[in-house]
């Protein structure tokens, strides 16, 4: 596909690559045929500088070997235009792409690590999470694609969550894992504020949110705030705000927080909502790959007898 927006620009843009070539030979040419007379002596071969009370400038002309460095650089440019895309909307003769060479080579990349994968294909997951090679694998993948969200250690930060405790979102099987990285995830949290009433209200909520896992809060907001909770949270955090994997709402009844569980981070997450994406990674990595990273991940927080598997 062409990038030109409008058809006279392929054909401008030829005119001025083409022009400026001829202009750079035409000005070599006439450089080397002519002096420049600068001195006033017209048997003196300098230009009429002069430092330091004796050092003068000669008026040579450019080295032979100089000039034809520079014709040179013209016949390169001219056969490089010919060959490869560069004037216009022209392909050049070979019909080079910088998207076929990429192709080519990821082509040839993948061809090279087939037999590495191939190898774990027809394992069950189980047995890939506890090979040591396919951990080494696993965990290269993870630096290099998970890494700046969820931390080198896996251990996540505000807003991305941990993946190397037994705290899980969207559940922490090897298929929920597998799903989460193929698909992608979406934790969607409305603002809640107009349903739970004002300002004040949100703090009672909050209250009672931190009273769930046995935080420090205050009792009578936190009786207060329990109403509302039952009337408008449990709808997704589930009626002992045990949270819901299918929505990934979290579990607000442990100590493991994905926004913060202070007062003002619960009181933020119910006034303005909270929206985590976890982008779909099944076009960015093969399916191999992603079979080796979810098992990697899962062997984060799980260890499996390798005895038994045997
Ligand atoms: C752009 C940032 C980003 C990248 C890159 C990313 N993640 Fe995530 N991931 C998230 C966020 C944010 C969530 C939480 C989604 C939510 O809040 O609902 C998440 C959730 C997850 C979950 C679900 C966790 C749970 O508790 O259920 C898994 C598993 C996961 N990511 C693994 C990966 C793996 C493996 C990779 C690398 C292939 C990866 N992520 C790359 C941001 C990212
Ligand atoms: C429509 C479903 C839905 C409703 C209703 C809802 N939540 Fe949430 N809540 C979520 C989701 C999904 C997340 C996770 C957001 C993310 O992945 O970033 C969340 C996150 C949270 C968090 C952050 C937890 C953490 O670990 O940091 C708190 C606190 C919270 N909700 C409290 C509430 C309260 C209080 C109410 C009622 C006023 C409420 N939620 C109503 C879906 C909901």
């Amino acid at each position: 596909m062409s990038d030109f927006t409008l058809p006279v620009l392929p054909v401008l843009l030829c005119i001025v690559v083409l022009f400026s070539v001829l202009v750079c030979g035409v000005f070599l040419y006439v450089q080397a045929r002519q002096k420049v007379r600068l001195s006033s002596d017209e048997n003196s071969n300098t230009t009429g500088h002069v430092w330091d009370e004796n050092l003068r400038e000669l008026n040579n002309p450019m080295p032979r070997w100089w000039m034809w460095l520079f014709y040179g650089n013209i016949v390169f440019a001219l056969a490089y235009l010919w060959m490869f895309p560069g004037l216009g909307g022209f392909v050049g003769m070979l019909d080079w792409t910088s998207e076929q060479q990429y192709q080519t080579e990821a082509k040839k990349l993948n061809d090279d690590i087939e037999p590495l994968y191939a190898q774990f294909r027809t394992q069950p997951l189980e047995a890939v999470a506890t090979d040591t090679r396919a951990k080494a694998i696993g965990q290269r993948l993870f630096l290099n694609n998970c890494a700046q969200c969820h931390g080198s250690d896996a251990r996540g930060s505000k807003g991305f969550p941990n993946l190397a405790d037994k705290d899980w979102l969207y559940g922490g099987s090897l298929q929920a894992i597998q799903t989460s990285i193929a698909n992608g995830r979406k934790g969607m949290m409305p603002s809640m504020l107009a349903a739970v009433g004002d300002d004040k209200d949100a703090r009672q909520v909050a209250q009672y949110v931190l009273s769930l896992s046995g935080l420090e809060n205050d009792a009578v907001k936190a009786q207060l705030g329990r109403e509302k909770f039952k009337a408008v949270c449990t709808g997704c955090h589930g009626g002992e705000g045990t949270g819901n994997p299918l929505l990934g709402a979290p579990n607000l009844t442990d100590k493991v927080w994905l926004h913060g569980g202070t007062e003002t981070a619960i009181v933020e997450t119910i006034s303005r909502g909270r929206a985590g994406n976890m982008p779909a990674h099944e076009a960015l990595l093969s399916a191999d790959q992603i079979r080796l990273l979810s098992a990697y991940v899962w062997g984060l927080s799980n260890t499996v007898q390798t005895a038994s598997l045997q």
